[in-house]
């Protein structure tokens, strides 16, 4: 009898993000305005076999695991086959997966590489049949990552990666998960500069702000359907002071798509850096390290304004900048969300197999 043809190749490439303005807000179901970028993690493999066996051009160790019985997520070793193995028991493949996985992204910087592996592998394993819903591929990586690191992180990231558009940012309101894209002004770079702190999510005070949001959602009700000063109805300070930053945040997202759309710089520029300062005194997520890298780039000729980006507790800043006006970090393009393709020939051209 013949053998089996081997199964035809698989590629998959899912893009990082970074978040122009609006942060900590996507889990109240608020604004946010982040942006897919030319940075990415590519998957290139074959859907065989009864596990998982991914390799990785950054790190040591392989990620190998069988996809029954489903592991614990602290079993699975080294780290970022977590996941890998959160996609796994989030999507329940019927086959395994066996290839390489690169990346250009720096990891644990902000930039969403975790996102990243976890679209990559969902659309490796299952990018067909049928196109995935740009939501129904974001939520189940952001239940796959929450999986993995214990982080009760929203959707923005994931659906930064899935739902990306080429020159522009998207505005999304995180409770009818509508994506809005919208045009980056001409003569703007997108600059993303490391502060040197390495972010770590799952041991920084995340979970405890989403925590307090909580708890002031529960004494005032969806932050999302109030306005800036609705927060002076709390008593507690701590509590008044998280609320007023995530009111204040969704006001400065939509103002900041406008003056995008209306191509003023300036207008978006300092937005981001009012940001910075209310995610700096009210919301408490900057350290020294950013306060003093946004301080420069904000006193930097050509620099309209600058912010932490994501989670913050270290990791990266974002600066909204003239064309060529700073030399230091990633200068990021906007692109088109992840895609995949599951035949030798589109493999090859590097087509896509998801319509939007
Ligand atoms: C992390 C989370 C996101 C979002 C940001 C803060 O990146 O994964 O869901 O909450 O922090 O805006």
């Amino acid at each position: 009898m013949a053998a089996d043809p081997a199964p035809p190749p698989v590629l998959a490439v899912a893009p990082g993000r970074v978040n122009l303005i609006g942060d900590h807000t996507d889990t109240t179901g608020g604004l946010v305005l982040p942006m897919a970028i030319h940075l990415a993690t590519t998957i290139r493999g074959r859907r065989r076999g009864p596990s998982i066996r991914l390799t990785s051009d950054t790190e040591p160790e392989p990620a190998l695991l069988a996809l029954t019985p489903d592991p614990g997520p602290g079993v699975v070793v080294p780290d970022w086959a977590r996941y890998v193995a959160g996609v796994t028991h989030e999507l329940g493949p019927a086959h395994g997966l066996e290839g390489e996985v690169a990346t250009t992204l720096p990891v644990g910087a902000g930039l969403s590489s975790s996102a990243a592996l976890e679209v990559a592998v969902a659309l490796a394993l299952d990018a067909e049949p049928g196109p995935w819903p740009h939501v129904a591929l974001a939520r189940l990586c952001q239940r796959a990552e929450q999986w993995a690191s214990g982080v009760p992180c929203g959707i923005m990231d994931q659906l930064a990666s899935v739902a990306g558009v080429a020159g522009h940012a998207l505005l999304i309101d995180c409770t009818g998960l509508l994506v809005e894209p919208v045009p980056l002004p001409e003569g703007v770079d997108v600059v993303v500069v490391h502060s040197g702190e390495p972010r770590r999510l799952a041991g920084s005070a995340y979970a405890q702000r989403r925590a307090e949001v909580t708890a002031a959602e529960a004494a005032l009700g969806p932050l999302r359907l109030l306005a800036p000063g609705d927060e002076a109805a709390l008593a507690e300070p701590v509590l008044r002071r998280r609320a007023r930053h995530v009111l204040a945040e969704n006001e400065r997202v939509r103002a900041c798509a406008t003056a995008l759309r209306s191509g003023d710089a300036a207008a978006a520029g300092a937005l981001m850096a009012a940001s910075h300062a209310s995610l700096r005194d009210d919301f408490e997520v900057s350290t020294p390290a950013l306060d003093a890298l946004v301080e420069h780039l904000g006193a930097t000729a050509g620099v309209h304004g600058a912010r932490l980006t994501g989670a913050g507790f270290g990791g990266c800043v974002v600066a909204l900048t003239e064309r060529g006006a700073l030399h230091d970090g990633w200068k990021v393009r906007a692109v088109d969300g992840a895609v995949a393709a599951t035949t030798a020939a589109r493999a090859a051209s590097g087509a896509t197999a998801r319509s939007r």
